[in-house]
């Protein structure tokens, strides 16, 4: 059977934004942005993205693209050990898209209590004790919280019938899933910024503190964030770049995903903080006081702003739907992302039908997911994620730089990259590719190890 293709060029870019550009962007990046430095942090940010983020990535899509099979596959040209690192990474995404699809289902509970404003006046209470009906702690489960389960039956849904058909379905959902949150985020952000003291959150957000710089956990954080943000390191990008035509600008297509996955997580800087900026200035705090990261970033700061707007009933309900319609449809093309990169893998190795392993792959990951569904999947969702996101694709992408394409041959990959792409790279790119990205990598990998252990 002839193998599947992405419509056309524009559907392949689109869908690799769609994958990077998920919640990582808007609740993750503001965050880790202010915190480490504010506008200075962007200093390391972009050396991270053309050091190793974009160096990286160019190289999945050649792998995927040269290789035309998913991570394990194409990795087994390398032998075992090649292999291997392609499960890895599969196994990797798998876990990942496990609670990845626990918070959608919290995003698609919300955008149903957006029409009351349901966690006015104690949205702490309200996320912890009413939806996710916390327990006391791991191992006390507890049964199920119902409104996470409904929420997660409809999350898997809607992967399930995004990509039931492969790449071709993918191609009509991602047109809707990358330009809504942009719009949606850009709205938002706009409004923001009219409202009192959105100029101190901008101001907390973005202004540089350079005495940061020398901290290595901010360097950290950076290559962090671009990996886990860029999708590299997870095997999905050689599985998306595996249904490309043999004529593909990898270049090009490389550098415009970057790019706007950038601009995402700026802009979605911009529509977090002008919130906060306004929700510090109206109860009397500092933007550093009530700013806070990731699951209460999203779900109990945020929201509670939202209630604090003075724009009527009605306007908070159409501003939380912005910001929840934003985080569902960023985030539901980056969980079929990781659901395809896994399913692409499986059925290329045992020569499975692409269809029934795609569905298998979904069921796992459902039944997987019902752990954090639990009322104290949120200890698990916490556990799990420190341990396997950061480190693991920071080793991933180390070793796909260093091994991989030193046993393709540096020159040679980029004589690939030329042969098929209008933008060239230069000589230049033998040497990044060669000694700066593994040597930078290295460094960076060994300071996340300290800093892990610390
Ligand atoms: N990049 C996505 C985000 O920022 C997460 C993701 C990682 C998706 C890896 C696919 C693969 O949220």
């Amino acid at each position: 059977m002839s193998r599947d293709r992405w419509n056309n060029r524009l559907v392949f870019v689109l869908a690799a934004v769609g994958s990077a550009a998920g919640l990582g962007n808007a609740w993750c990046f503001p965050y880790v942005c202010a915190t480490n430095g504010g506008g200075a942090f962007l200093i390391p940010y972009f050396v991270a993205l053309i050091t190793a983020g974009i160096p990286v990535l160019i190289l999945e899509f050649v792998i995927g693209h040269k290789f035309q099979g998913g991570a394990p596959t194409s990795l087994a040209n390398f032998g075992k050990a090649g292999e291997i690192l392609g499960w890895f990474a599969t196994f990797i995404s798998f876990v990942i898209v496990t609670y990845y699809s626990v918070i959608m289902a919290w995003v698609f509970d919300y955008l149903w209590y957006s029409f009351s404003i349901a966690w006015e006046g104690d949205s702490g209470g309200f996320f912890f004790g009413s939806i996710l009906k916390l327990t006391d702690g791991p191992w006390e489960l507890g049964g199920f919280s119902i409104p996470v389960l409904i929420g997660l039956v409809l999350t898997w849904i809607s992967i399930y019938l995004t990509i039931k058909d492969g790449v071709h379905t993918v191609g009509k959902v991602v047109k809707w899933t990358v330009g809504l949150p942009v719009l949606l985020l850009f709205i938002l952000a706009v409004s923001g910024m009219t409202l009192e003291g959105a100029m101190d959150g901008i101001n907390y957000y973005l202004t540089p503190d350079f005495s940061k710089l020398t901290d290595f956990k901010v360097w950290t954080a950076a290559f962090g964030q671009i990996f886990f943000s860029l999708s590299v390191g997870f095997g999905v990008m050689i599985a998306y770049s595996s249904y490309l035509d043999k004529k593909s600008d990898i270049t090009n297509n490389a550098f415009m995903t970057a790019l706007a996955n950038s601009g995402v997580s700026f802009l979605a800087g911009f529509a977090i903080f002008s919130t906060l900026g306004y929700m510090a200035a109206s109860t009397g705090s500092t933007v550093a006081e009530v700013s806070t990261a990731g699951v209460g970033l999203a779900f109990v700061v945020y929201p509670e702003a939202i209630s604090l707007l003075p724009f009527g009933a009605i306007g908070q309900t159409i501003f939380a739907l912005g910001f929840f319609i934003a985080l569902l449809t960023l985030g539901i093309d980056s969980a079929f992302s990781l659901v395809e990169g896994t399913s692409t893998a499986i059925s290329d190795k045992f020569d499975f039908n692409r269809k029934k392993t795609t569905v298998g792959v979904i069921l796992i990951g459902f039944v997987v997911s019902l752990v954090y569904a639990t009322k104290g999947g949120l200890y698990w969702l916490d556990i799990v994620d420190r341990y396997i996101n950061n480190f693991g694709i920071l080793v991933v992408g180390f070793i796909e730089i260093l091994v991989i394409a030193r046993l393709m041959k540096v020159n040679n990959v980029r004589e690939y990259i030329n042969e098929v792409s209008d933008i060239k790279l230069g000589k230049w790119y033998t040497i990044l590719l060669g000694i700066a990205s593994p040597v930078i990598l290295g460094i960076v990998l060994v300071m996340t190890a300290y800093t892990e252990i610390m």
